[in-house]
């Protein structure tokens, strides 16, 4: 058996009050969109068809080869939108779920589920041949949901949307989150013959009412409402994105990680985590970052697209495209910047920032400095305050720093500079010239000492 699954994203999102599409927005480091494609291909291998309109191509430029595509140019309902994926997919899976974009925290299990749910309702040989399987929510509140109507054997007759209920209808607890499974054949056949409501729209919630008057089966599977989740404005996508949250958190905690405070604690879904580390509060874990085992992170520390190694250590920092090997440690109140890499056990204390920089083992920069564009060999003392005076006001420039330098406090390097293994610069000293190994110089503009 296998599976297709359309993902309806063209609606326009007005009430998120934004330029961008709906789907687009993101909930904890991933659009919307992203986040249901993601649990889609948890049930196929079929790309999923994702209808858009609104907005379209940015969608399309987001998720790429992951989704085909299914222009929706008027807008006149969700049956409306199926109905536009017919000739991507008709004839080509056995079932077709359909679903929506903004409903991030569906799960892919979920999804499997409802499947299964329709085979083994159609494998009963005794009962009438099913067309689809659908989810059902209870919500004590069940406003802007359709409502469930069953008859009294409790089979599903209909959905009445929310504006044609009657006052007794409007009572009712079961409701219609848009999540249903339907026969491919089937399905196909009927798109066509769902009728125009009198608001102007194609409901495919009719699909329901045109099964029953087949004698065709609906079968339903009750779960959890804030799975199905819709997100119409910024209150509903920051209680989304708090969920989602929760959940990436789980999973860490479960391999291992320490987290102290799940309530501040924010990292995106790409992010990995080794076992033994731990999370202090206010810690901001985004985009592609990978970090190693029994680190200490934070408190207060955003690390971004970042490589950090195991047993590394990060207090009240800002990591950013930067790299981290095994047993580094910076802060508190360090910037690493793009292409920073700091070697093994390096030590980084006290607002210190790295820029495009190497700083090779065991190499020290306690206090106050600055490093960009340089390469740093092993066993360097970065003394408190030095400044690689990179850019000339044109240009960056280079500062290469051979094996065991001591480097004194409030050295200005004014690049391009090369500075041999062993030297040493006095404190206070602006260097312009580069200094041979094992060289001394000291002193505005730095010189050797007189013999
Ligand atoms: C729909 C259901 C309702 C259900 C509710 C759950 C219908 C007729 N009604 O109502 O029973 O309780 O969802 O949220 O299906 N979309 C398109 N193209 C369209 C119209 C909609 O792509 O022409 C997309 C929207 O982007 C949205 C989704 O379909 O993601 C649902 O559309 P919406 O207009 O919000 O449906 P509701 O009226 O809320
Ligand atoms: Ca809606």
């Amino acid at each position: 058996m296998t599976t297709a699954t359309v993902i309806l994203a063209a609606g326009q999102g007005t009430r998120m009050k934004s330029d961008l599409p709906k789907v687009l927005h993101h909930a904890a480091g991933r659009p919307l969109v992203a986040w249901v494609v993601d649990a889609a291909a948890q049930v196929t291998d079929l790309p999923p068809v994702v209808v858009i309109g609104h907005g379209g191509e940015q969608v399309q430029a987001l998720l790429g080869d992951q989704a085909v595509y299914a222009q929706q140019t008027q807008r006149l309902g969700t049956g409306h939108a199926v109905q536009h994926a017919t000739e991507l997919l008709q004839g080509k899976a056995d079932r077709v779920i359909a679903l929506y974009g903004d409903m991030p925290l569906v799960q892919g299990k979920t999804l499997a589920d409802l499947v299964a749910l329709y085979e083994t309702s159609a494998a009963d040989p005794q009962a009438a041949p099913v067309a689809i399987a659908m989810i059902t929510i209870r919500r004590e509140d069940p406003q802007g949901f359709g409502r469930i109507l069953r008859n009294g054997d409790g089979e599903v007759q209909r959905i009445v949307e929310e504006a044609d209920c009657t006052p007794e209808q409007l009572r009712i607890q079961e409701l219609n989150p848009g999540l249903y499974c339907f026969d491919d054949d089937w399905l196909w056949k009927n798109l066509p013959n769902i009728r125009i409501s009198p608001k102007g729209e194609y409901y495919l919630t009719d699909m329901v009412e045109i099964a029953v008057a087949q004698s065709r089966r609906v079968v339903t599977m009750d779960v959890a409402a804030e799975e199905t989740y819709g997100i119409n404005t910024r209150s509903h996508l920051a209680i989304a994105a708090k969920a989602l949250r929760q959940r990436i958190l789980e999973r860490r905690m479960d391999a291992g990680v320490t987290i102290i405070d799940p309530a501040t604690t924010y990292v995106d879904a790409g992010v990995t985590i080794g076992v033994d580390t731990t999370l202090l509060p206010g810690v901001h874990l985004q985009g592609e970052t990978t970090i190693g085992s029994a680190c200490t992170i934070g408190p207060n520390t955003q690390i971004v697209d970042s490589r950090i190694g195991s047993g590394c250590r990060i207090v009240y920092s800002v990591v950013e495209q930067a790299r981290m090997d095994d047993g580094s440690e910076i802060g508190p109140f360090g910037h690493l910047r793009k292409g920073a890499h700091l070697g093994e056990g390096v030590h980084m204390g006290n607002f210190g920032e790295v820029k495009n920089s190497y700083l090779g083992p065991g190499t020290k920069m306690g206090h106050f400095s600055y490093l960009g564009d340089a390469q740093i060999e092993g066993d360097v003392n970065i003394g408190a305050g030095t400044i690689t005076c990179n850019f000339d006001g044109q240009n960056k420039h280079k500062t290469v720093i051979g094996k065991g330098v001591f480097i004194g406090s409030d050295t200005m390097l004014v690049a391009p500079l090369t500075i041999g293994a062993n030297a040493r610069t006095g404190a206070g000293s602006v260097v312009t010239k580069d200094i041979p190994a094992g060289g001394l110089v000291y002193g505005v503009p730095a010189r050797p000492p007189k013999e």
